[in-house]
């Protein structure tokens, strides 16, 4: 008997659930839910969404910080309660109610290796990072791979100064990001046929652009759990899937890295992943989204509406994918 399973990226989400459905479905699972993740943790589930996660990090009186102007929306930012309960993090869950689950990541301590091709590698603690760096809040859009969208304002420092900090040497070329492995942390992990660790990539070039971003929080506080805390990564004009969670290694490399996605699914989620709304997902549209906490589908915008910032970036790479 051939019994197939589907899998999360094997439908867009705008196909899947209708919002509608999912919000009962959740009012529904929420007791099965929070009870596994009280056991997974180790401790009572937390009742409210989307309180939960360890926000009260060390670094709390950073925030909030000051608010970049030059990094402005043409939407409404979206609420928290909705981006804040409709997460993808597939270490703990491959539906959108990762919430709960999460609450098992530990951020504290937090060490984030630097290496490859760099000066000197190092690792250094959370902490001692952050202090470091120059803390800003920008208002980004985000586009989802699987036709969802929402606006928030991140809070964290441009990538480029991390890069700075690093000091790569000049044979590389990419920076590759990777998330933690931590089977008992993490129970998405024991999923044996996905790549762990979930590793993304980016050329030098997009790296240093004034663009790319790493979150540290979110809504003028340090990041939830379920955002990927207490380090991601947020470059909006590219697929959401792009901006990985939870980092603790960031390696230099003369070679391009292979992505988690791409190791699962090479045809439909490439390297470079750029949004684009004529060039559709092999198996669904990319020309509009829906606009996360409202019954909205709007227009999706050649690189999700930053063309002016990155388009450059592309230039003398046409021959590539570069928009899947
Ligand atoms: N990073 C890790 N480690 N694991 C994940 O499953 N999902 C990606 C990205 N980063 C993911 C991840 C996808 S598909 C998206 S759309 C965004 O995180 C979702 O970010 P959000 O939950 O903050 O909206």
């Amino acid at each position: 008997m051939h019994i197939r399973i589907r899998r999360g990226w094997e439908i867009p989400e705008s196909m899947a659930t209708p919002e509608s459905v999912f919000l009962d479905r959740r009012a529904l699972l929420g007791g099965a839910v929070g009870l596994a993740a009280a056991s997974l943790a180790g401790g009572p589930a937390q009742a409210a969404l989307p309180g939960s996660g360890t926000g009260a990090v060390a670094t709390a009186d950073l925030y909030p910080a000051k608010r970049n102007e030059a990094y402005a929306l043409d939407r409404p930012l979206t609420e928290e309660r909705y981006s804040a309960t409709y997460n993808n993090f597939y270490e703990y869950g491959t539906d959108k109610t990762v919430t709960p689950a999460s609450n098992a990541l530990k951020v504290q301590p937090w060490t984030i290796k630097v290496d490859g091709l760099v000066e000197k590698p190092f690792e250094i603690g959370f902490e001692d990072l952050v202090r470091k760096m120059p803390l800003e809040e920008r208002l980004y859009r985000h586009r989802c791979v699987e036709a969802w969208s929402m606006a928030v304002p991140w809070t964290g420092f441009p990538l480029a100064a991390l890069v700075a900090l690093a000091k790569p040497s000049a044979d590389a070329k990419y920076v590759q990001m990777q998330t933690f492995l931590d089977k008992a942390m993490a129970p998405g992990q024991r999923a044996f046929f996905y790549p762990w660790p979930y590793t993304e990539g980016l050329t030098l070039a997009e790296a240093t652009n004034d663009l790319a971003f790493l979150a540290t929080g979110v809504y003028g506080k340090p990041l939830l759990n379920q955002f990927g805390a207490p380090l991601r990564l947020a470059v909006p004009w590219k697929y959401g899937f792009k901006s990985v969670k939870s980092i603790n290694r960031i390696t230099f490399t003369a070679e391009r890295p292979k992505t988690f996605w791409e190791a699962l699914q090479a045809a439909e989620y490439g390297f470079w992943a750029n949004v684009n709304p004529a060039v559709a997902h092999p198996r669904w549209s990319q020309a509009t989204e829906r606009v996360l906490g409202t019954d909205q589908r709007v227009p999706t915008l050649i690189y999700n509406g930053y063309g002016e910032q990155v388009a450059g970036l592309y230039k003398g790479l046409e021959k590539e994918r570069l928009f899947a």
